[in-house]
């Protein structure tokens, strides 16, 4: 049985009034915002998961992909996995709590191999950090000799070791831009290669992208009929859409970026409507954030994201569990650190 706070009532009642004032306007699914009752159960837990983070020095950082009680009710940063990297590398906590999948908590264990990590979700897999091992790197640089090798952070640390720089949706572009030579193997995500390839084209500085098999589970979903359905039942609609998308569907889009750029991209615009090919969470996030605009999601979940809740937060921090607890075998880390070290440094 997990220990909660003995709270007063009133403070119960307050802490679900401060979540209802963030979450009020926020989907709970298709059909549904949350409630007040909603935040009521939800109350005695944030306000636990508060106060054993404070007694322990931990920080929270919940990827938006999460859902909107971890987001609104518990992190203290959320965001996309290049702005957590970054939270992760700054932050003077003893433990960071990664609320997110597996490869996310392990990056920050890379990057802080004193402090402890935990994860909440525990081994929380991603369809494309799973699609790849490092051995399987390997093989594709013997094929390619001198050819730079960059992995996409949603890879394991065995793959990043073996790798020359890591990237994220956010500097992806960037930094394969200023990658030297006319070829570049990227791995592991074979529809963002190829949005990379038309990007790279588009700023006149083409490349060959050399790809290895893997896609997004929740974004390779999306078809091209989904963006023309939307503005045939919606005029005037900004389509939005995540690089994990394929380029046919991509090329239909308004805009194309990672979870913090679609997140800038709306908040610029002047438009009030707008079609999100990508997680649920980001969708969350963008309601609650701009109550104002409506936005229109088909369908997409990654339900290994979704695997991170209140209680095994809580419980995380309380008595956290084998698996909940981050480790990598030190001369991998060693590695990896340094392509996601490089990160840091191209993405200035
Ligand atoms: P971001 O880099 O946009 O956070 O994407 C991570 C991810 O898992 C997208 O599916
Ligand atoms: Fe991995 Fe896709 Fe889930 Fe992101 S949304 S964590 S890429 S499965």
């Amino acid at each position: 049985m997990l220990k909660m706070l003995d709270v007063k009532e009133t403070v119960i009642l307050q802490e679900a009034h401060r979540l209802y004032g963030l979450l009020r306007y926020v989907s709970k699914n298709k059909a549904q915002k949350w409630t007040y009752e909603d935040c009521l159960q939800m109350a005695p837990y944030t306000l636990s998961i508060q106060q054993f983070k404070k007694e322990q020095n931990a920080v929270i950082l919940a990827h938006s992909y999460t859902t909107p009680d971890l987001v609104y009710g518990v992190a203290d940063y959320s965001g996309d996995s290049f702005q957590l990297a970054q939270k992760a590398q700054q932050s003077s906590a003893d433990i960071i709590v990664f609320a997110g999948v597996w490869f996310m908590a392990e990056t920050a264990k890379i990057i802080n191999p004193s402090k402890k990590v935990l994860i909440p979700a525990g081994k929380a897999g991603c369809s494309l950090a799973d699609s790849m091992t490092g051995e399987e790197v390997k093989k594709l640089r013997a094929q390619h000799p001198g050819v730079p090798v960059l992995c996409y952070i949603n890879s394991s640390a065995d793959v990043k070791a073996n790798c020359d720089v890591c990237v994220t949706s956010g500097n992806v572009f960037d930094i394969a831009q200023k990658m030297p030579g006319k070829e570049l193997i990227f791995v592991p995500d074979m529809l963002m290669a190829k949005n990379i390839e038309a990007e790279l084209l588009r700023r006149n500085t083409p490349k060959k992208i050399i790809a290895s098999g893997g896609s997004c589970c929740v974004h390779d979903k999306y078809r091209t009929e989904h963006v023309k359905n939307l503005r045939a039942q919606y005029p005037g609609i900004k389509v939005v859409a995540h690089p994990e998308c394929d380029i046919e569907v991509c090329k239909l889009c308004d805009y194309v970026g990672s979870t913090s750029g679609m997140m800038k991209y709306v908040s610029a615009s002047t438009e009030k409507q707008f079609g999100m090919l990508t997680e649920f969470g980001l969708v969350n996030r963008l309601e609650a954030q701009f109550p104002e605009k409506k936005f229109v999601w088909p369908f997409g979940i990654c339900s290994y994201m979704k695997k991170n809740n209140l209680l095994n937060t809580l419980q995380a921090l309380i008595e956290p569990r084998e698996d909940q607890q981050v480790q990598v075998d030190e001369s991998v880390a060693k590695a990896a650190k340094k392509s996601i070290d490089k990160m840091f440094e191209l993405a200035k």
